[in-house]
């Protein structure tokens, strides 16, 4: 199976607003459809131009439209058909309760949630709740050079039977870089990868993308 990349664009100052629009006309040029791109809400626009792509939310809010000033709701998001979203990124912590309603609004509504979490407790809490995908993101390693693949090979099993067991997929993020690192995960049963840095950080983030996923 081809491996699952989701690559998160953050807040970095090269791939927001303009960034944005000049990093997803390179990545179309080699864009494939298990390839996923998580945005600003501000750039979320840009999924009316790059339509064939999979464009992602970084966050979103439980509400649905109303008074609830400066939400991104899943409702907003289905109107700007934008139908994924990460939900409770390291950086960006949702309540417990909010997760719940979240996840099991987004089953009643056609939507893909990638929920994140932090350790294997987090794993076994809300595998159970069945999202799409489960991202086990160490918090120590995210931003940095050592791999998830190799510091925690254990605890990936682990959310991999845990996830199996739930029928949800499994990503992994915090410090991939080479085809290596995505290699591992793969072995270790991800079904794929969340990455920030390691493309988006790169002077040349298309051919980082390339040495991803394909043979040199
Ligand atoms: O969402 C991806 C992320 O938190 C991992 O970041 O920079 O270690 O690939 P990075």
């Amino acid at each position: 199976m081809e491996p699952e990349i989701f690559i998160n664009f953050k807040h970095y100052e090269n791939a927001v607003g303009k960034g944005a629009e000049q990093l997803l006309n390179e990545f179309q040029t080699v864009n494939k459809k298990n390839y996923y791109y998580c945005l600003s809400y501000m750039d979320l626009y840009l999924k009316s131009k790059f339509n064939d792509m999979n464009i992602f939310s970084q966050s979103l809010d439980s509400n649905g439209y109303g008074a609830f000033t400066g939400s991104i709701s899943m409702d907003s998001l289905i109107d700007f058909h934008i139908h994924g979203s990460l939900l409770n990124h390291s950086e960006k912590r949702v309540k417990g309760e909010d997760i719940i309603n979240t996840v099991n609004n987004s089953k009643k509504k056609g939507f893909t949630i990638v929920l994140c979490v932090e350790n294997i407790e987090e794993v076994k809490d809300y595998a159970k709740l069945a999202p799409s995908y489960i991202a086990y993101e160490p918090p120590n390693l995210i931003g940095g050079n050592v791999s998830v693949s190799s510091a925690k090979p254990d605890i990936i099993e682990e959310a991999a039977k845990i996830c199996e067991h739930y029928d949800v997929n499994l990503l992994v993020g915090a410090g991939v870089k080479t085809r290596l690192d995505l290699e591992k995960s793969m072995e270790l049963g991800a079904s794929g990868v969340l990455i920030a840095s390691g493309i988006i950080r790169d002077p040349k983030p298309i051919n980082k993308l390339n040495s991803l996923t394909n043979l040199q």
